[in-house]
């Protein structure tokens, strides 16, 4: 494992809804540095910073027109360069988000592949060769190029072209992952890793990492225990290529994979995270698998763990996890986020106290951390936005709330790109007051976690208790903390031996008999 994630925690930035510093009413990247001291003062290592580059915004800036320009919306080079700068003398690392899947059709590079000549950009996208092939999904009959165009999420979002994981007798124009007329793209793409990493940002999150190689991605999520060896050899050898040549020219950069498969892309491709996140039902089990959200059917899956009633378990969670610490050993490690831009925020319909009990298990558990803006001063989702091709998603992208005051201290300007929410109690100046606020208890267990290397990701962690509450231990050798946690409103009774308490709340220690109240944890030093 990279040393640095060891012990690392993340914060994944929205640039459209951190701070606007221009009065133009949306984020921009010198509102981001202006902001630099509050990010530091949560504690956290580095940021992960969704795409601000040129683009059309048909979804949310995961179409790129160019990726050596920043988006007017958010400023310039120079700005950008200022941001990183003033970050790094805080010593917070940059993360950006490398969007290669596809391009927007507004890259300039697509626009030649759509030419009836054949040019240098012919294969850089996935093309079938006769306008009346028909290919699922293909886009046809809109260009003058004799063939239809393969894209990846919306029309407007051509997949770049990578290969196909096998050759197909019946249909010449998909070509083999490893022709040599895809090796300029991936040229292209080291170029803009290099381009980035010169100006001195610290890694990637890599967008739709496990879908690059066309009939080459696993979609069957009920077989989340397998190794899908077999239909992933295209993949693999794909990030060998990259990561291969970019890990020689560049050291202690971190690759974070947009995959949900820890598994492959950890242990088989090479990169050193990935998230459970949506994909993952059983992180869905925690705290975002309820019907009334509204989710897509994967998630109904009966009770969240992290609720009142307390009729969740954490037992197929847990059965995972420990699956994938076998799995992954020292090569990295996941992240479980809090949130992200494409998932209704977690503290929605959540109490205060049931939200610090997430925090405390995610800052605790055997993982790499990583907090959503917004989710360390509970922000709510709000389901009546959709904005820049998100759809529902919009809702966990509204401003980041500062103070009480007005557009809550996002804009100066009257209205907002986004409203923002007026919720009172929901922003960092209201909860700065506050010791036992979202915020200040976010920022004491992100201390702790720092302080006691039993909670480094590399330390070893065993389960006593998955029901309520949950008990966990965790060691490295030398140490050992315990973890208690109830998210019920049941009042539990618990005999444990410790020696210190760390930190704890809704709880009443009688000796070695602990009392938790409803929404209570406990962190013990053994
Ligand atoms: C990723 C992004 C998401 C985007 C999609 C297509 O899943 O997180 O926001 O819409 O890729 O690029
Ligand atoms: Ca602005």
């Amino acid at each position: 494992m990279l040393k640095w994630i060891d012990n690392a925690v993340f914060y994944e930035i929205y640039p459209t809804s951190f701070y606007d510093s221009n009065g133009d009413g949306i984020g921009d990247l010198r509102g981001i540095a202006e902001k630099a001291d509050y990010v530091k003062s949560l504690g956290v290592d580095a940021v992960w910073f969704n795409p601000f580059f040129k683009s059309p915004f048909k979804d949310g800036g995961y179409d790129v027109a160019d990726y050596y320009e920043i988006d007017k919306r958010f400023g310039t080079m120079e700005d950008f360069e200022y941001m990183v700068k003033v970050f790094k003398e805080k010593g917070i690392k940059i993360i950006l988000d490398l969007v290669i899947g596809h391009t927007s059709d507004k890259h300039k590079w697509f626009k030649k592949s759509t030419l009836a000549k054949k040019n240098k950009y012919y294969d850089y996208y996935v093309w079938t060769d006769d306008v009346n092939t028909s290919y699922p999904g293909a886009i046809r009959g809109l260009y003058y190029r004799n063939g239809g165009y393969v894209p990846n999420y919306y029309a407007s979002q051509p997949a770049l072209n990578y290969g196909f994981n096998q050759l197909d007798e019946k249909a010449p124009w998909k070509l083999h992952y490893k022709d040599e007329r895809l090796r300029p793209l991936r040229e292209e793409i080291l170029n803009i890793m290099r381009f980035y990493f010169d100006k001195g940002i610290d890694g990637f999150r890599v967008d739709l990492a496990g879908h690059l190689i066309k009939e080459g991605q696993v979609f069957d999520y009920d077989k989340y225990y397998d190794d899908y060896d077999e239909k992933t050899d295209g993949i693999q050898w794909l990030w060998g290529q990259l990561l291969g040549t970019i890990r020689k020219e560049y050291k202690d950069k971190v690759f974070i994979a947009e995959w949900d498969i820890p598994q492959l892309a950890i242990t088989k491709c090479g990169f050193d995270m990935d998230f459970l996140t949506h994909d993952t039902f059983y992180f869905g089990d925690l705290y975002r698998n309820e019907k009334d959200l509204n989710l897509s059917p994967y998630f109904e899956r009966g009770d969240n763990y992290f609720s009142p009633n307390g009729k969740g378990t954490l037992d197929n969670f847990v059965h995972y996890v420990e699956y994938l610490y076998g799995k992954l050993g020292d090569k990295g490690m996941f992240t479980a986020p809090t949130g992200t831009h494409d998932e209704v925020r977690m503290s929605t319909r959540k109490s205060p106290d049931l939200i610090k009990c997430i925090f405390a298990f995610m800052l605790t558990l055997k993982q790499v951390p990583m907090i959503y803006y917004g989710d360390e001063i509970g922000i709510e989702h709000n389901y009546s936005v959709s904005k820049d091709g998100g759809g529902k998603r919009t809702g966990a992208r509204t401003p980041m709330q500062w103070d009480n005051g007005k557009n809550r201290g996002f804009s100066t300007k009257k209205t907002t790109y986004l409203p923002t929410s007026d919720k009172v109690g929901q922003s960092v100046a209201e909860q700065e007051k506050d010791k036992n606020s979202i915020l200040n208890v976010v920022r004491d267990l992100i201390k702790i976690k720092k302080w006691y290397p039993a909670l480094k990701a590399s330390s070893d962690q065993t389960f006593i208790e998955k029901g309520y509450p949950a008990v966990f231990e965790r060691t490295d050798g030398k140490q050992t903390i315990t973890v208690l946690i109830n998210p019920s409103d049941t009042v539990i009774n618990k005999k444990v031996d410790y020696s210190k308490v760390i930190y704890s709340q809704n709880t009443q220690f009688d000796k070695d008999n602990i009392t938790l109240d409803k929404q209570s944890f406990a962190i013990l030093l053994k």
